[in-house]
C-alpha cells in the first residue's frame, strides 16, 4: 500500500485523517497544498513527510519554471523555507529539503528548465530510495525478532509513515514474511490514534495478527509477560542515540527497562541528527490542546479546563537496546557507537 502517489505533475496523498473509515485521496497541486497537508497531518510519519516535502519542492520548481535564473533561485529558496515551517520535530523533513537545496546550489550553472527536471528527478529518487532503505532496515532487524514474538509497537511506522513498507513495521513485516509467526500489540496512540487507526489497518491488510490496546495497558501486559519486545520508529535521533518519537514512547521504554524487555528503535540514517549532541536539544512540536480535549467532534474535557499536547517525547539512549538502520544495528547506543553510523551514512 502506498500513501504517496506522484505522476510527474501532481502529488496525491492518501488522507490519513480519514483512515480507516474512508479511503480519500487529496490532490496537491501547489506548494501551499503540500505544506497544508503536512501541517494538518493528512500525511504524517517522519520519512513520509520528508518525501512529501521533496515533491513539494518539485511542484514549486515546475510552477516557477518561467522565471529568470536569479529570480528562480530566490523563489525556490522561499519554497523550501515554507515547507520547512510545517512541522518541527521529525528531522527527515529538513534532511529532504536540505538535499534539494544542496542539489540546486551544486547546479546553478544549469538553465532553469534543466534545474526543474533535476529537482523533479531528485524528489523521485528520495521516494524510491526510501522503500529500499526500509526493506534493508527490515532485513537488519530480523535477527532480533524471535519466533512467535509478541511485539508491542507505538504510533504508525508502516507504509503510511514512509513511502512504503515502513521502519519498525518494516521489521515486523520482514519477520512475518520469514515465517516467524509474530503477533502485534498496537498502542492506540492518543490523541491522534495512529496505532488504532493506521497500524491496525495496515497489519490487518497484510494479515499480520494485531490487537489494539490503549496506551495505559502496556505496563499491565508487560507485567503479565504478554510482551517479548517493543519496537518503535523515530522522528529524530541525536548524536548520543537519544530518540524523539511519538508521545508515549518514553513511557514504554521506561516500562520495558523495568520488566527486562528489549526496546528497539528502527529508523533510516536520514533520521539521525548529528548536529545535536543530545535529545534535550530537540524541539518538541506542541499541537493544539483541542486535539486532546475533543474526540470525533465531541468535547471530553470540561470547558475551561486546559489540556496539553506535546506531540513527541525523547527516550534517553540508555533505555534503548538497539537502533536498527539500513546501515546496520547499533547495540546499546551511545555517542561512540553512534559515530560508527555517522561514518557509514
Ligand atoms: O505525528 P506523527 O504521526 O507524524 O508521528 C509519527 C511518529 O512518531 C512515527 O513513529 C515516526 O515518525 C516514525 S515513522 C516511520
Amino acid at each position: 500500500m502506498q500513501a504517496i502517489k506522484w505522476n510527474g505533475q501532481r502529488l496525491e496523498l492518501l488522507d490519513q485523517l480519514q483512515l480507516p473509515n474512508q479511503i480519500e485521496w487529496v490532490k496537491c497541486e501547489s506548494v501551499e497544498d503540500v505544506a497544508e497537508a503536512i501541517e494538518k497531518m493528512k500525511v504524517r510519519g517522519a520519512p513520509a513527510i520528508g518525501a512529501t516535502a521533496a515533491f513539494g519542492v518539485s511542484i514549486g520548481a515546475r510552477a516557477g519554471q518561467e522565471l529568470q535564473k536569479s529570480d528562480f533561485l530566490s523563489y525556490i529558496d522561499g519554497v523550501c523555507d515554507r515547507l520547512a515551517r510545517t512541522r518541527p520535530t521529525a528531522v527527515n523533513l529538513f534532511w529532504a529539503i536540505q538535499r534539494m537545496r544542496n542539489l540546486i546550489s551544486q547546479n546553478t550553472d544549469l538553465d532553469v528548465p534543466e534545474l526543474v527536471d533535476l529537482i523533479q528527478r531528485e524528489a523521485q529518487n528520495i521516494a524510491y530510495e526510501d522503500v529500499e532503505i526500509n526493506k534493508s532496515i527490515g532485513r537488519n532487524g530480523l535477527p532480533l525478532i524471535p519466533h512467535n514474538a509478541r511485539i508491542l509497537t507505538h504510533c504508525n511506522t508502516g507504509s503510511l509513515a514512509t513511502v512504503d513498507y515502513g521502519t519498525a513495521l518494516g521489521v515486523i513485516r520482514a519477520s512475518h514474511a520469514s515465517g516467524r509467526q509474530v503477533s502485534v500489540y498496537a498502542d492506540e496512540t492518543r490523541p491522534y490514534l495512529q496505532g488504532a487507526r493506521l497500524t491496525a489497518f495496515e497489519l490487518q491488510q497484510d494479515q499480520i495478527p494485531v490487537t489494539v490496546i490503549t496506551d495505559s495497558m502496556a505496563g499491565h501486559l508487560m507485567k503479565e509477560e504478554q510482551i517479548d519486545l517493543v519496537i518503535v520508529g523515530a522522528d529524530r535521533i541525536t548524536a548520543n542515540g537519544d530518540t524523539a518519537n511519538k508521545i508515549g514512547t518514553y513511557s514504554l521504554a521506561v516500562l520495558a527497562k523495568h520488566h527486562g524487555i528489549p526496546f528497539y528503535v528502527a529508523a533510516p540514517i536520514s533520521t539521525l541528527d548529528f548536529a545535536l549532541a543530545s535529545g534535550d536539544q530537540i524541539e518538541i512540536e506542541q499541537r493544539s490542546p483541542d486535539e486532546v480535549a475533543i474526540i470525533a467532534g465531541k468535547r471530553i474535557v470540561p470547558e475551561g479546563v486546559p489540556a496539553l499536547h506535546p506531540a513527541f517525547d525523547v527516550t534517553p539512549h540508555d533505555l534503548i537496546t538497539a537502533i536498527i538502520t539500513e546501515k546496520g544495528v547499533i547495540l546499546s547506543p551511545d555517542t561512540e557507537r553512534m559515530a560508527i553510523l555517522r561514518k557509514k551514512g
